[in-house]
Protein backbone atom coordinates (compact mmCIF):
# COMPACT_ATOMS: atom_id res chain seq x y z
CA UNK A 1 0.00 0.00 0.00
CA UNK A 2 1.34 3.69 -1.14
CA UNK A 3 1.95 5.77 1.84
CA UNK A 4 -0.80 8.19 1.16
CA UNK A 5 -3.88 5.02 0.27
CA UNK A 6 -1.94 4.35 4.02
CA UNK A 7 -3.26 7.17 5.72
CA UNK A 8 -6.64 7.32 4.86
CA UNK A 9 -7.27 3.48 5.10
CA UNK A 10 -5.98 4.13 9.23
CA UNK A 11 -9.72 5.89 9.40
CA UNK A 12 -11.20 2.99 7.80
CA UNK A 13 -11.81 0.63 11.18
CA UNK A 14 -11.64 -3.14 9.90
CA UNK A 15 -12.38 -5.25 13.21
CA UNK A 16 -9.63 -8.40 12.99
CA UNK A 17 -12.74 -10.89 14.01
CA UNK A 18 -16.24 -10.18 12.62
CA UNK A 19 -18.15 -12.92 15.16
CA UNK A 20 -16.83 -11.45 18.06
CA UNK A 21 -18.57 -8.38 20.32
CA UNK A 22 -15.55 -5.40 19.60
CA UNK A 23 -13.99 -3.78 23.04
CA UNK A 24 -14.32 0.09 23.14
CA UNK A 25 -10.75 0.24 23.46
CA UNK A 26 -10.25 -1.77 20.06
CA UNK A 27 -12.09 1.50 18.46
CA UNK A 28 -10.10 4.29 20.00
CA UNK A 29 -7.73 4.30 22.73
CA UNK A 30 -8.41 5.95 26.02
CA UNK A 31 -12.12 6.10 27.39
CA UNK A 32 -13.35 9.53 26.24
CA UNK A 33 -17.20 9.74 25.44
CA UNK A 34 -17.92 7.79 22.23
CA UNK A 35 -20.38 9.04 19.74
CA UNK A 36 -22.12 6.53 17.02
CA UNK A 37 -23.51 7.43 13.43
CA UNK A 38 -25.64 5.11 11.65
CA UNK A 39 -25.62 5.57 7.98
CA UNK A 40 -23.20 8.68 8.25
CA UNK A 41 -23.47 8.87 4.27
CA UNK A 42 -20.79 11.11 2.83
CA UNK A 43 -20.31 12.44 6.37
CA UNK A 44 -20.88 15.94 6.71
CA UNK A 45 -22.67 15.24 10.13
CA UNK A 46 -19.63 13.58 11.54
CA UNK A 47 -16.81 15.38 10.34
CA UNK A 48 -18.16 18.72 11.74
CA UNK A 49 -18.81 17.06 14.91
CA UNK A 50 -15.36 15.55 15.18
CA UNK A 51 -13.88 19.22 14.42
CA UNK A 52 -16.07 20.60 17.07
CA UNK A 53 -15.28 18.09 19.48
CA UNK A 54 -12.29 17.01 19.80
CA UNK A 55 -12.31 15.95 23.21
CA UNK A 56 -15.00 13.07 21.72
CA UNK A 57 -14.13 9.80 19.50
CA UNK A 58 -17.01 8.80 16.79
CA UNK A 59 -17.51 6.07 14.63
CA UNK A 60 -19.05 6.54 11.21
CA UNK A 61 -20.95 3.37 10.56
CA UNK A 62 -22.25 3.04 6.71
CA UNK A 63 -22.83 0.08 4.13
CA UNK A 64 -22.07 1.73 0.88
CA UNK A 65 -17.81 1.36 0.65
CA UNK A 66 -17.24 4.13 -1.65
CA UNK A 67 -19.28 6.57 0.47
CA UNK A 68 -16.65 5.24 3.42
CA UNK A 69 -13.59 5.52 1.40
CA UNK A 70 -14.83 9.14 0.43
CA UNK A 71 -15.12 9.96 4.16
CA UNK A 72 -11.81 8.69 5.11
CA UNK A 73 -10.12 10.81 2.67
CA UNK A 74 -12.10 13.66 3.84
CA UNK A 75 -10.71 12.48 7.63
CA UNK A 76 -7.35 12.32 6.86
CA UNK A 77 -7.44 15.76 4.71
CA UNK A 78 -9.05 17.77 8.01
CA UNK A 79 -6.53 15.77 9.93
CA UNK A 80 -8.55 14.38 12.41
CA UNK A 81 -8.00 11.28 14.79
CA UNK A 82 -11.18 11.36 16.50
CA UNK A 83 -13.20 9.96 13.69
CA UNK A 84 -13.41 6.32 12.13
CA UNK A 85 -15.64 4.24 9.72
CA UNK A 86 -16.85 0.58 10.24
CA UNK A 87 -18.27 -0.24 6.66
CA UNK A 88 -20.85 -2.85 7.61
CA UNK A 89 -24.66 -3.29 7.91
CA UNK A 90 -26.31 -1.76 10.57
CA UNK A 91 -28.14 -4.24 12.18
CA UNK A 92 -25.57 -6.59 12.30
CA UNK A 93 -22.95 -4.04 13.49
CA UNK A 94 -25.60 -2.87 16.49
CA UNK A 95 -26.48 -6.40 17.60
CA UNK A 96 -23.30 -8.84 17.04
CA UNK A 97 -20.33 -6.79 17.26
CA UNK A 98 -20.40 -3.39 18.42
CA UNK A 99 -19.51 -2.85 21.90
CA UNK A 100 -22.42 -2.97 24.66
CA UNK A 101 -22.75 -0.10 27.29
CA UNK A 102 -19.94 1.77 25.34
CA UNK A 103 -21.73 4.87 23.32
CA UNK A 104 -22.42 8.03 24.77
CA UNK A 105 -24.53 8.86 22.23
CA UNK A 106 -26.49 7.51 19.00
CA UNK A 107 -27.33 9.36 15.84
CA UNK A 108 -29.64 8.26 13.04
CA UNK A 109 -29.99 11.06 10.76
CA UNK A 110 -32.44 10.42 7.78
CA UNK A 111 -31.92 6.52 7.50
CA UNK A 112 -33.74 4.94 4.69
CA UNK A 113 -37.49 5.53 5.17
CA UNK A 114 -38.88 2.09 3.19
CA UNK A 115 -42.18 4.11 2.85
CA UNK A 116 -43.71 1.24 1.03
CA UNK A 117 -45.71 -1.66 3.60
CA UNK A 118 -43.89 -4.40 2.61
CA UNK A 119 -41.04 -2.90 3.30
CA UNK A 120 -41.71 -2.03 6.97
CA UNK A 121 -39.43 -4.22 8.47
CA UNK A 122 -36.33 -2.92 6.87
CA UNK A 123 -36.61 0.02 8.58
CA UNK A 124 -33.85 0.26 11.58
CA UNK A 125 -36.27 1.67 14.16
CA UNK A 126 -38.59 -1.65 15.03
CA UNK A 127 -39.96 -2.85 18.29
CA UNK A 128 -36.97 -5.88 18.03
CA UNK A 129 -34.46 -3.48 17.73
CA UNK A 130 -35.31 -0.40 20.47
CA UNK A 131 -33.99 -2.35 23.18
CA UNK A 132 -30.40 -3.08 20.78
CA UNK A 133 -29.97 0.41 20.43
CA UNK A 134 -30.54 1.06 23.95
CA UNK A 135 -27.98 -2.16 24.97
CA UNK A 136 -24.86 0.04 23.22
CA UNK A 137 -25.82 2.90 24.57
CA UNK A 138 -23.89 3.60 28.13
CA UNK A 139 -26.07 4.47 31.28
CA UNK A 140 -27.30 7.90 30.81
CA UNK A 141 -26.97 7.86 26.62
CA UNK A 142 -28.76 9.57 24.63
CA UNK A 143 -30.64 8.51 20.71
CA UNK A 144 -30.98 11.64 18.33
CA UNK A 145 -33.12 10.69 15.67
CA UNK A 146 -34.19 12.89 12.86
CA UNK A 147 -36.00 12.02 9.17
CA UNK A 148 -38.25 14.15 6.81
CA UNK A 149 -40.79 10.98 6.70
CA UNK A 150 -43.19 11.90 9.32
CA UNK A 151 -44.97 8.14 9.02
CA UNK A 152 -41.57 6.80 9.55
CA UNK A 153 -41.15 9.38 12.72
CA UNK A 154 -44.50 8.72 13.88
CA UNK A 155 -43.76 4.57 13.86
CA UNK A 156 -40.40 5.10 15.45
CA UNK A 157 -41.57 7.31 17.94
CA UNK A 158 -44.56 5.03 19.17
CA UNK A 159 -42.45 2.02 19.19
CA UNK A 160 -39.61 3.48 21.31
CA UNK A 161 -41.99 5.53 23.46
CA UNK A 162 -43.75 1.67 23.84
CA UNK A 163 -40.76 0.37 25.08
CA UNK A 164 -39.18 0.75 28.59
CA UNK A 165 -35.70 1.54 27.11
CA UNK A 166 -35.63 5.16 26.74
CA UNK A 167 -37.75 7.84 27.65
CA UNK A 168 -38.06 10.82 25.29
CA UNK A 169 -36.43 14.24 26.78
CA UNK A 170 -36.80 18.25 24.93
CA UNK A 171 -34.63 19.01 21.86
CA UNK A 172 -34.72 22.48 21.89
CA UNK A 173 -33.15 23.83 18.35
CA UNK A 174 -30.27 25.46 19.36
CA UNK A 175 -29.36 24.10 22.90
CA UNK A 176 -26.63 22.12 21.53
CA UNK A 177 -24.06 22.18 18.64
CA UNK A 178 -25.88 19.92 15.87
CA UNK A 179 -25.01 20.03 12.08
CA UNK A 180 -26.99 19.64 9.24
CA UNK A 181 -26.55 16.40 7.39
CA UNK A 182 -25.96 16.37 3.63
CA UNK A 183 -29.82 15.11 3.47
CA UNK A 184 -31.15 17.57 6.04
CA UNK A 185 -29.64 20.20 3.43
CA UNK A 186 -31.54 18.31 0.37
CA UNK A 187 -34.79 18.17 1.95
CA UNK A 188 -34.67 21.69 3.61
CA UNK A 189 -33.67 22.76 0.42
CA UNK A 190 -37.06 21.36 -1.37
CA UNK A 191 -38.90 22.94 1.52
CA UNK A 192 -39.73 19.29 3.40
CA UNK A 193 -40.34 19.30 7.25
CA UNK A 194 -37.49 17.88 9.48
CA UNK A 195 -38.89 15.45 12.40
CA UNK A 196 -36.47 15.08 15.43
CA UNK A 197 -36.69 13.58 18.07
CA UNK A 198 -34.26 12.90 21.36
CA UNK A 199 -34.37 10.35 23.78
CA UNK A 200 -32.42 9.18 27.11
CA UNK A 201 -31.49 5.49 27.74
CA UNK A 202 -33.53 4.20 30.95
CA UNK A 203 -31.95 0.95 31.17
C1 LIG B 1 -30.58 8.63 3.28
S1 LIG B 1 -28.88 8.41 3.57
C2 LIG B 1 -28.56 9.54 4.91
C3 LIG B 1 -27.08 9.82 5.08
C4 LIG B 1 -26.73 10.80 6.20
N1 LIG B 1 -27.12 10.31 7.51
C5 LIG B 1 -27.38 12.14 5.93
O1 LIG B 1 -28.34 12.47 6.65
O2 LIG B 1 -26.94 12.84 5.03
C6 LIG B 1 -28.86 6.85 4.40
C7 LIG B 1 -27.45 6.28 4.52
O3 LIG B 1 -27.52 5.10 5.30
C8 LIG B 1 -26.80 4.07 4.65
N2 LIG B 1 -27.46 2.82 5.03
C9 LIG B 1 -28.70 2.42 4.68
N3 LIG B 1 -29.00 1.25 5.24
C10 LIG B 1 -27.91 0.89 5.98
C11 LIG B 1 -27.60 -0.22 6.77
N4 LIG B 1 -28.49 -1.19 6.94
N5 LIG B 1 -26.39 -0.28 7.36
C12 LIG B 1 -25.49 0.72 7.19
N6 LIG B 1 -25.73 1.81 6.45
C13 LIG B 1 -26.93 1.90 5.84
C14 LIG B 1 -26.92 4.37 3.18
O4 LIG B 1 -25.90 3.77 2.42
C15 LIG B 1 -26.85 5.89 3.18
O5 LIG B 1 -25.53 6.35 3.09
Amino acid sequence: MVGEQRDVEKHHFIPEDYFCELKKEALFDGDRPLELDIGCGEGRFLLEMGQHYPERDFLGLERLLGRVRKVCRRVERLGLSNVKLLRLESGYALEYLLPKAAFSRIHLLFPDPWPKKRHHARRLVQAATVPVLAGVLRPGGEFFFKTDDEPYFLHAREVIQTSTCFEEIPWEEREIFYPQTDFEEHWLGQGKAIYRARFKVTT
